[in-house]
């Protein structure tokens, strides 16, 4: 059967005439079902998920400990609102999640629905206590689409073009980006990178003005940028020095994403703020500000929260996918013995293809820079495109990422198995030729 089959087509045409262009789809396929590692299209197409639902699913579509959770709290109530009759679950992933993220002070956690609902509420906490205006955040960093977020976010097309003015009070510094920054393979790049901080101190905001600083530990959406591992501790030098908080943005790197819970893990680091959401609740909107105490206490009652914040059946889902991580250390394993196995085969593309500039990743949160050729490094969307399309075509689901869409990312599930995992990357072997193919196609014939 064509992909997209007559079914995806039909749903694709009604689709357009009642969906917004502004909402993207990396595929043109409707699914029918989800499971494990596995989807199947209304057309009864299979696929392998190396997308995860935007890092959803690292622990699989519909694992079978989520849904008794969810049915469990099905049959119970659906929704009080934690503002009116609180309920016991929200205190229970609460504790479970301050005992589970990094920092060994004592912690409170608010509950919310979105990731970009977690930045929004990192920041009102962060200027609360600290009483300052300021927020610095990095280029090539996501943090959400609401117009805070998206002030924060630093990748203009399209989350930011067109829709300003943008709020005020943020600052950007550039994000350690090894493989583009001129100066990236210089030794202690990932100090100097941080200590750019201290410029904008000088140049555009004094530090007793900046509430804090956001950074992703690994740059999600900006192109799976793996900072060098001395950026993030002497940010959090900096930052201690100067009363600054420091705010993790986890929301795609956690829950064993790059082989650890966390990914500040890998640096030691402990923010004093930590934002998470996605693999949180297995495919159930949460999200979940995390931090200090006293910190996360400075907001007056009623200052935080919202109708849904906090859904009991998103709890039941998270508060079972927390246990799965906590009792059971196969997840974490799975997780670095993936990330070895995608790593090394990423490295032989990298050997193989000219249009690999560059293999890179954490654990299983692994990517390929595609370019036009090796020597210029010139972003190559085209090759990532023809990638991207011939890999759904053959049974495997990707996504794209990096300021120019030229990055493809792996968000596969850790229960994915080995045979699932190398049939994957064999299809990814094949898009790479095929996209070399064209890339070479499509150059200026001298
Ligand atoms: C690091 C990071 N922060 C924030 C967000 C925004 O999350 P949401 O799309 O749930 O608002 C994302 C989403 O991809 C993300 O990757």
């Amino acid at each position: 059967m064509s992909i997209p089959g007559p079914r995806s087509k039909e749903l694709m045409r009604r689709r357009e005439s009642a969906v917004p262009r502004g909402v993207s789809h990396a595929t043109p396929i409707f699914v029918e079902r989800a499971e494990g590692s596995r989807i199947w299209d209304v057309d009864g197409n299979e696929y392998l998920d190396f997308a995860g639902g935007i890092g959803v699913q690292n622990l699989g579509h519909r694992p079978d400990f989520v849904l008794q959770a969810i049915r469990q709290q099905l049959d119970r109530y659906l929704h009080t609102s934690v503002n009116v009759l609180p309920y016991e679950p929200y205190i229970a992933l609460a504790e479970r999640l301050a005992a589970i993220t990094p920092g060994s002070w004592a912690k409170k956690v608010l509950f919310i629905n979105s990731g970009a609902e977690a930045v929004e509420n990192a920041v009102k906490i962060a200027r609360s206590y600290t009483g300052r205006p300021a927020i610095v955040a990095f280029t090539y960093g996501f943090h959400g689409r609401t117009l805070l977020t998206m002030t924060l976010t630093g990748k203009a097309k399209p989350y930011r073009a067109g829709f300003g003015p943008m709020a005020p009070e943020i600052y950007h510094i550039p994000y350690p980006y090894p493989y583009r920054d001129p100066i990236g393979g210089q030794p202690g790049y990932g100090r100097i990178a941080a200590e750019r901080l201290l410029e904008l101190f000088r140049t555009e905001i004094p530090a007793e003005q900046v509430a804090g600083v956001i950074v992703e530990p690994v740059a999600g959406e900006g192109g799976f940028i793996v900072p060098p591992a001395d950026f993030l501790p002497r940010l959090r030098e900096i930052t201690a020095q100067h009363g600054i908080l420091l705010i993790a943005d986890e929301i795609q790197s956690g829950f064993g994403r790059t082989g650890k819970l966390f990914a500040c893990e890998h640096t030691g680091v402990e923010p004093d703020l930590m934002t998470v959401a996605k693999s949180l609740a297995a495919g159930l909107p949460l999200s979940a500000v995390v931090g200090r105490a006293e910190i996360m206490d400075a907001p007056p009652v009623g200052g935080l929260g919202g109708t849904y914040g906090g859904n009991p059946l998103a709890l039941a889902a998270a508060l079972a996918v927390v246990e799965a991580f906590e009792k059971n250390p196969r997840w974490l394993e799975r997780a670095e013995r993936m990330g070895q196995r995608v790593q090394a085969r990423f490295q032989s593309f990298h050997d193989r293809y000219e249009i690999v500039g560059e293999a890179r990743g954490l654990g299983p949160m692994a990517a390929l820079e595609l370019v036009e050729s090796r020597e210029s490094r010139v972003p190559s969307a085209l090759a990532a495109e023809h990638f991207a399309t011939y890999a759904y075509k053959h049974g495997l689901i990707v996504m794209r990422a990096g300021m120019d869409n030229h990055v493809i990312r792996t968000l596969m599930p850790l229960s994915t198995s080995d045979g699932e995992l190398d049939k994957g990357l064999q299809i990814m072997d094949e898009a790479l030729t095929y996209a070399s193919r064209q890339v070479q196609a499509a150059m200026p014939q001298s």
